[in-house]
């Protein structure tokens, strides 16, 4: 169904953004620390227009479903709550927005670690801002998105997401200083190429998981060790004096940084997949976000020849892991890995390329 046919009227903007999908740097963020994604080709878009009465008018064509609000309505639930979010925040900011009716379509996988809220947020905000020519710059945007998942959707993310999906393209990594907000291109190493696979494990991250616990965990070993965050210790020695859990969380997080500040110093291959293993088994043992279907993925990517290195990507506790592989051996390298994966009990799919494998 097209927005037409939903709405009666014609949008009058289209905006879209990436999902992204992190190659290191994994819960270093809400640590004021250093990030390294790249946007997927997987894409959120949103068409707008004006809506005809008091009220906004939300569809959502991957769930055929269509939402309605008022300003002064209670938060709408599942996805509409982004959308909502986003109204709210950006009138906060002191613009008004008129009732509008907003479709959205997505190519992005949700429940993978690869960012369908996040690209959600930023094609609305995107949206909104070329609706009514706001003065809102691509920095800004991700802030918004970002305090959209915290207020909106109950996650108390840092701002990797939103600043991946409202300034990185697919061409090249995006070293983050998630500090200070400034951001710099890294090329992938030579002659590789990212092959992104789903564990079949759905990841949910706000509410009762692990993820608000884990960032409330190294709050305190900040605290401890009386720093601002954690960004600001280099040698995980310092850690050494905290009481567990606390101790192997802030190692995750320092040993962390350390290999992003490595990894955007032109390395090769071969040293950038090492790196991407020792973050995979940081998470694993240390952060302890995996869960055994990525572990088993992971494991298998390793062993494959013509790969690099293969993690668990985005906030875990199932989700998709991201391997550098030999460039052009991708599809070959996806058909075994998810052949392997399949004889060890698990059904998983790729994500990018988006390829069809048999299986
Ligand atoms: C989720 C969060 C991000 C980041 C990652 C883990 O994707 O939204 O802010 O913390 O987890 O690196």
């Amino acid at each position: 169904m097209k927005f037409q046919r939903v709405f009666g009227t014609l949008p009058k903007t289209t905006a879209s953004a990436p999902g992204r999908v992190n190659l290191l740097g994994e819960h270093t963020d809400y640590n004021d620390g250093f990030v390294l994604p790249t946007a997927i080709p997987q894409r959120t878009t949103v068409q707008i227009g004006l809506s005809s009465d008091d009220r906004h008018h939300v569809y959502s064509a991957e769930y055929d479903e269509l939402i309605n609000f008022s300003d002064d309505d209670t938060i709408p639930q599942k996805f509409v709550s982004y959308i909502c979010g986003c109204l709210r925040l950006v009138e906060k900011e002191g613009y008004k927005i008129p009732p509008i009716n907003l479709y959205i379509t997505s190519t992005v996988p949700i429940g993978a670690g690869l960012s369908s809220s996040a690209a959600l947020e930023i094609a609305t905000l995107r949206g909104l801002r070329a609706l009514l020519n706001l003065p809102l710059d691509d920095v800004r945007l991700a802030q918004i998105g970002q305090q959209v998942e915290i207020r909106y959707a109950g996650l108390n993310c840092g701002i990797m997401d939103q600043m991946a999906s409202s300034l990185a393209d697919t061409n090249t990594m995006l070293l983050i200083d998630t500090r200070s907000l400034e951001c710099r291109p890294i090329p992938f190493p030579t002659s590789t190429e990212i092959l992104i696979i789903d564990s079949g494990e759905s990841h949910q991250l706000a509410e009762g998981s692990g993820y608000n616990q884990r960032r409330a965990e190294c709050e305190e070993s900040a605290r401890i060790l009386g720093v601002k965050a954690l960004r600001d210790i280099a040698d995980p020695q310092a850690v050494e004096v905290l009481p567990e859990p606390l101790r192997r969380r802030s190692r995750h997080v320092v040993t962390e940084n350390n290999r992003v500040l490595e990894a955007v110093k032109s390395l090769p291959a071969e040293r950038f997949g090492e790196l991407m293993n020792a973050s995979h088994a940081s998470q694993r043992d240390d952060y302890e976000v995996s869960v055994p279907a990525v572990d088993t993925l992971a494991a298998i990517l390793q062993s494959i020849p013509g790969v690099f290195g293969a993690r668990l990507t985005g906030g875990g506790f199932g989700g998709a892991c991201v391997a550098l592989v030999e460039s052009g051996k991708a599809g070959v390298i996806a058909s075994e890995a998810i052949d392997r994966y399949q004889r060890a009990g698990y059904s998983g799919r790729v994500l990018v390329p988006e390829i069809k494998v048999n299986s």
